[in-house]
């Protein structure tokens, strides 16, 4: 007998198949039993009818509890009202593991209660449908650069540098040296642009952001592309390509999983380039007219970045921040050096701020004097300054949290549902 997964039983219609699964729920009538059996593929109805099955099959149908895991055999055949269009008819069904009181049921249940079953929370549809996003996202991000010749440089966890400012850091003992986990691993990828032109990487990320909101997490995935003689302009346009073309690899390949969440696809489908571009100064003036107060030099918060997304119907890139508050390896704008040519992409419908990104300085001695501005330690930035040192060149990059990115795209509030393990401000369990 061949074991088939859920989601390949339309082509093995009349064909006799075990499936192996956990029982997702469960309907009776009389002398008719219809469990739900789920796989991690799709979801089946079964149909066990006791005039045609033993009695062990009728009686392990009736005793099995939500989420046992099962093992059921029978014929597949066609019905256009069941999930997935096919339904299975049972002759043998039997229970492998027993999940007495399973608990997370189809009720209501509170957040924290939730987050301490994450572990279990996972086999909910919806939990299932985002993880799934996430995972062709992932795939996407890797397609994207690889078809564009960008070389994957894996960037390393432990580091000695903050690349994103002292106060975020998560710091450990490295044999008696201090060490953090990185924050950003566009500092090491800036050496490697100059080896192989166009790099980036992709993965794990840390921040100690003492911020309980929606939009943070202490550890997040990010990707991160850097690119040799890439300027400003250039890098707008890595940008939005790039949004693009995940939202229409997820509106192409993820219909399911959207239409589980009920995510409303027609504000994806406005995700076309060009996008709207405006100035940090321009924002400003935007808000002051929606009556909000903000002047240069302030940062703009979350509340802000709503209030300027919710005036387009695509993501927005705001360009051109005052230098005080950005990174350190922001290359000035040669028209107006008190401001940076720094990016930020905002996401419509208040999922804020999806990428951050600049032109890096590629003059040594001013990053070096950017270096002392910002009181960090000379002596750890040798060998970045060594890029600016052998050949310095124009670049230029970005950084995108992924989970920013699939909370908008699946349309789920909190970027806690996007990570399979969230950590969060007061929680690392489980
Ligand atoms: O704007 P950020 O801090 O930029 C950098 O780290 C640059 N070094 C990237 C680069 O140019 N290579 O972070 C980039 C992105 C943000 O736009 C956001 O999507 C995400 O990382 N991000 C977070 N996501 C979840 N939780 C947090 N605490 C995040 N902090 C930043
Ligand atoms: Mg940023």
């Amino acid at each position: 007998m061949t074991t088939v997964r859920i989601k390949d039983l339309p082509r093995h219609v009349g064909e006799k198949v075990t499936i192996d699964g956990w029982l997702y729920n469960k309907r009776t009538s009389g002398k008719l039993q219809f469990p739900i059996v789920r796989d991690g593929s799709g979801y089946l109805q079964c149909v066990v009818f006791k005039k045609e099955v033993s009695e062990e099959t009728w009686a392990a149908a009736d005793a099995a509890t939500q989420e046992s895991s099962v093992r059921v055999t029978g014929t597949v055949r066609e019905e256009g009202r069941a999930p997935g269009g096919v339904e299975l008819g049972v002759e043998t069904f039997e229970i492998l593991g027993t999940a007495p009181e399973y608990p997370i049921s189809p009720k209501e249940h509170g957040t924290d209660f939730l987050m301490n079953h994450r572990h279990l929370w996972l086999r909910s549809s919806k939990q299932h449908a985002v993880l799934r996003i996430r995972n062709e996202i992932e795939k996407g991000i890797r397609d994207f650069f690889y078809d564009r010749d960008f070389v994957l440089i894996d960037s390393p966890i432990l580091t000695a540098n903050a690349a994103e400012g002292m106060s975020t850091l998560f710091e450990t003992d490295y044999f008696g040296e201090k060490a953090y986990l990185s924050q950003s691993g566009q500092l090491y990828l800036e050496p490697a642009a100059a080896a192989f032109g166009k790099v980036y990487c992709f993965g794990p990320t840390f921040r100690a952001e003492k911020s309980k909101t929606r939009r943070h997490l202490m550890e997040f995935w990010m990707v991160e592309p850097e690119v040799a003689f890439l300027e400003f302009e250039g890098l707008q346009a890595l940008a939005e390509e790039f949004v693009e073309y995940l939202v229409t690899r997820a509106l192409e390949r993820c219909q399911e999983e959207l239409k589980t969440l009920e995510r409303d696809q027609s504000k994806l489908e406005n995700v076309k380039r060009p996008f709207p571009r405006i100035t940090y100064r321009d924002a400003i003036d935007l808000l002051a007219s929606k009556g909000m107060e903000a002047k240069f030099g302030d940062d703009l918060g979350g509340d802000e970045e709503t209030v300027i997304a919710n005036s387009f119907d695509r993501p927005v890139m705001i360009s051109r921040y005052p230098t005080d508050i950005k990174a350190f390896y922001m290359q000035p704008d040669p028209n107006d050096p008190s401001v940076v040519l720094g990016l930020d992409m905002i996401a419509p419908e208040g999922y804020g701020e999806i990428i951050g990104g600049s032109q890096r300085i590629h003059d040594h001695d001013l990053l070096l004097a950017r270096i002392k501005e910002h009181n960090l330690p000379v002596e750890k930035f040798q060998w970045y300054l060594d890029v600016r040192k052998y050949g310095t060149f124009p670049h230029s990059g970005f950084g995108m949290g992924i989970e920013r990115c699939v909370a908008w795209i699946s349309g789920v509030p909190h970027l806690r549902e996007t990570i399979p393990y969230p950590r969060m401000l007061n929680r690392i369990y489980p």
